[in-house]
């Protein structure tokens, strides 16, 4: 565990002077059966604002998000703080975390089938989302299901809301999930992995979805990926996790601009060239430590270019303010050897992204 005063330092370098975040995680620590899964995670979520955490399967990036709603099974040990507008959602009675589930904090997974009830109509489950967080009932609730399927672009709503999971394409069920999700009005949309099932046509449309829902409606988005380029065109702050711990923090133009930890630098070349053809990219090489073969020191040094022996010693490097990094927005990054003088050419230029994100998909047709 780590001392008050890097805690204090972490708490404080994470959050904009003044500004209190809507979802504050400290220090959390998770292990599954005595085995550590997060090393001490700190991750601040600002009301409104759209945040990526990105970082390689395995690392730690949905069980981040489960521990702060305490969504995990009872093996897993959970240590630090979460707080939601400053109340302790850690070891809070069942009736709070209740309450926050889909009313202000709400989830989207990976794969909406398995999230959508098979035997009831779609719009019934809206429906019944809108009863549960805003007691709407009758014509009003479906009322309103129709208005958020119109929202979340699934045409011909009214017809729709009658629809069985199994008669939606993966696209429209993915819309329905987030209809679901935005009928408790959240202040927070955790979207995990929310296109990965989807065809590269269906994944951009969703994307866009996310985004203007997200500046429509004003709340806060965690977009969870291991595809930097998903979080590319949507977030205007991103985390990098690696072996169950924030290794880069900054806001999307600067880690874009100038990646600072090896690993991100890593994730970035395996991103398609902007004017280049499409084609099967270089991941990292090795793969990620398994939570009970962690190496002592930084995690990444097996698969890092840039090891040396101080990077192999313990404990593993703080995530501090970068050199040469400006307050109130710093750049933090959690390696020995991470020179911010060394500009990366970006092959994601902020200015270029959107462009990019089209080039490197098929061009969207119709709606999924
Ligand atoms: N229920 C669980 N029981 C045991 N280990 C788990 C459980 N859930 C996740 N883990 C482990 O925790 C680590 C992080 O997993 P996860 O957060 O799902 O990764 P990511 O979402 O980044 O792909 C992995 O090593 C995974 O095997
Ligand atoms: S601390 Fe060392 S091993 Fe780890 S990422 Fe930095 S240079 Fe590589
Ligand atoms: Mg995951």
């Amino acid at each position: 565990m780590r001392d008050a005063g890097l805690l204090d330092l972490a708490a404080s370098s994470l959050t904009p002077p003044g500004a209190t975040p809507l979802l504050a995680i400290q220090d959390l620590t998770v292990a599954f059966d005595g085995v550590p899964a997060l090393r001490g995670v700190d991750l601040a979520i600002h009301a409104g604002e759209a945040h990526g955490l990105v970082g390689e399967s395995g690392c730690g990036k949905s069980v981040t998000l489960l521990a702060a709603l305490g969504l995990l099974p009872p093996t897993a040990t959970v240590r630090g703080s979460v707080r939601l507008d400053g109340q302790e959602l850690l070891g809070a009675p069942q009736a709070v975390l209740d309450g926050v589930r889909g009313g202000r904090v709400a989830m989207i997974f990976q794969d909406p089938a398995s999230a959508l009830n098979p035997v009831h109509r779609v719009g019934a489950q809206v429906v019944e989302a809108l009863r549960l967080h805003r007691g709407l009932d009758g014509t009003a609730a479906r009322a309103e299901a129709r208005r958020l399927f119109d929202l979340v672009g699934i045409p011909d709503p009214t017809r729709r809301l009658d629809a069985y999971p199994h008669e939606l394409s993966g696209g429209q069920n993915q819309r329905v999930m987030i209809a679901m999700a935005l009928a408790g009005e959240p202040d927070l949309l955790i979207a995990d992995e929310p296109t990965t099932a989807l065809d590269a046509t269906i994944q951009a449309q969703i994307l866009d979805l996310l985004r203007k829902v997200q500046r429509e409606t004003g709340m806060a988005l965690v977009l969870i990926s291991h595809d930097l380029g998903v979080i590319a065109d949507v977030c205007a702050r991103v985390a990098v996790m690696y072996a169950g711990r924030i290794v880069e923090q900054a806001t999307a133009e600067a880690l874009f601009a100038n990646p600072l930890h090896p690993y991100t630098r890593g994730l970035m070349s395996a991103l398609p060239d902007m004017d280049g053809p499409r084609r099967r990219l270089a991941a990292i090489e090795g793969a990620v430590p398994e939570p009970w073969a962690m190496p002592a020191g930084c995690a990444f040094a097996p698969r890092c270019g840039l090891a040396v022996d101080a990077c192999r010693a313990d404990p593993p490097p703080a995530l501090l303010p970068a050199a040469g990094a400006y307050r109130p927005d710093p750049h933090h990054v959690a390696c020995l050897r991470a020179d911010p003088d060394h500009h990366v050419e970006p092959r994601w230029h902020t200015a270029s992204r959107s462009a990019a994100m089209t080039r490197s998909r098929v061009q969207p047709s119709a709606r999924a």
